[in-house]
């Protein structure tokens, strides 16, 4: 039973699910919840932009499992791979970092490829469409203090341009999706996801990006970087966690809402670094440093949190894994990862 509005509820077991970008980090581990959760099939479809087959390698012999090189940008191609299709997770999308690279490539996905995909699943009669959406749609800067919550403004005064135009690509997006409800009565749930760290990580989040320097510095034996006094905070999500929120939207008989998926605490860069540092049993200390002209840094006005509580009420979600679990998880995979490119050398 949901407290907000009733739509549809998938039973994973019978249920058919796109993934929209699924080779990546959390396409990769949804798909595996998934499966896990036994469901009918999942297809994942990617145009390997910057996704790799590898990242889903593991899972294609599974019989359930389709995998379809498909692009956002090609209606017909969202039309085939939606046929049939109980549930669309749609997650392909740019970042703040793609939109400082790539404006156009990003506009063109996050706006054009989000409505595309909508009108395929229009057309097809998707049942429900989970829409990855990020607290970018909260903004950056000064205006970011205190609980985001998700009645809360978008804050772009002293935000960079480019995380400025990906969290108003991210409004859109949800608000296309709540267009298509109303017009056409299409289910959908918005996630809004914190900064997602995990296994299969990527270098394309600024923030996810920020524990993978400070672990490759360390591992260099170099000292950490603070970009300030380390008193920062960000608010991360482990991945495995994000896969279980897409599930609980799609099992769930919630419709027509966006709901924040955020890790149990946040933490500082401070604390993040020292996490990191005690990972590796370092005795560095981190070094004060601003940043090189160009960098893109999402900073806040002071201490803020992303509350979850709408999540728990609404799809029944709660994050399970703390910060101290998740980076020795990250970086016992990133540790794995470089002894096999050791050992391939
Ligand atoms: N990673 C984070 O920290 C974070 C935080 C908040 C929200 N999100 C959102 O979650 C979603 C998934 O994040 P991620 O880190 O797994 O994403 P990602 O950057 O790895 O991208 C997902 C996939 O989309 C594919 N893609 C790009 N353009 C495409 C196109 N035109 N057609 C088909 N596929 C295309 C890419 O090849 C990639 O495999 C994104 O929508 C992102 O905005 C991510």
């Amino acid at each position: 039973m949901t407290q907000g509005k009733e739509g549809a509820a998938l039973d994973l077991k019978s249920a058919r699910i796109l993934i929209a970008g699924a080779a990546s980090l959390v396409g990769s581990h949804t798909a595996e919840a998934l499966l896990a959760a036994g469901i009918k099939e999942v297809v994942l479809l990617d145009n390997f932009a910057f996704g790799t087959p590898e990242a889903i390698a593991h899972l294609k012999d599974d019989p359930r499992v389709r995998i379809v090189k498909g692009d956002l940008m090609r209606l017909p191609d969202l039309l085939a791979a939606t046929q049939g299709m109980d549930g669309v997770l749609h997650l392909a999308a740019y970042m703040t970092l793609g939109f400082a690279q790539s404006p156009w490539e990003a506009v063109d996905v996050n706006l054009r490829g989000a409505q595309n995909m909508l009108e395929a699943c229009r057309a097809n009669k998707v049942k429900k469409v989970v829409f990855a959406s990020s607290n970018a749609v909260y903004g950056y800067g000064p205006g970011i203090k205190g609980a985001l919550v998700e009645d809360g403004p978008f804050h772009s005064a002293g935000a960079p341009a480019a995380a400025i135009l990906y969290g108003a690509s991210k409004i859109m997006g949800e608000q296309l999706c709540r267009q298509y409800f109303q017009k056409h009565k299409l289910d959908y749930v918005v996630l809004r996801y914190s900064t997602v760290y995990g296994e299969r990580q990527h270098y394309r989040a600024a923030n996810s990006l920020y524990i993978m320097e400070t672990y490759d510095r360390v591992r260099r034996g170099e000292r950490p970087v603070l970009p300030g006094d380390g008193s920062d905070t960000k608010h991360f999500v482990n991945v495995a966690d994000v896969a279980q929120a897409n599930l609980a939207a799609f099992r769930s008989a919630a419709t027509d809402v966006a709901v924040n998926v955020s890790g149990p605490e946040p933490i500082t860069t401070g604390e993040l670094v020292r996490m990191v540092l005690d990972y590796c049993g370092s005795k560095l200390q981190p070094e004060i440093k601003p940043d090189p002209p160009g960098t893109v840094r999402l900073t806040s006005g002071g201490a803020f949190h992303i509350p979850h509580d709408l999540a728990g009420k609404l799809i029944g979600w709660q994050p399970k894994i703390g910060m101290k679990e998740g980076i020795a998880r990250l970086l016992a995979w990133r540790e794995a990862g470089l002894a096999k490119q050791k050992e391939a050398k």
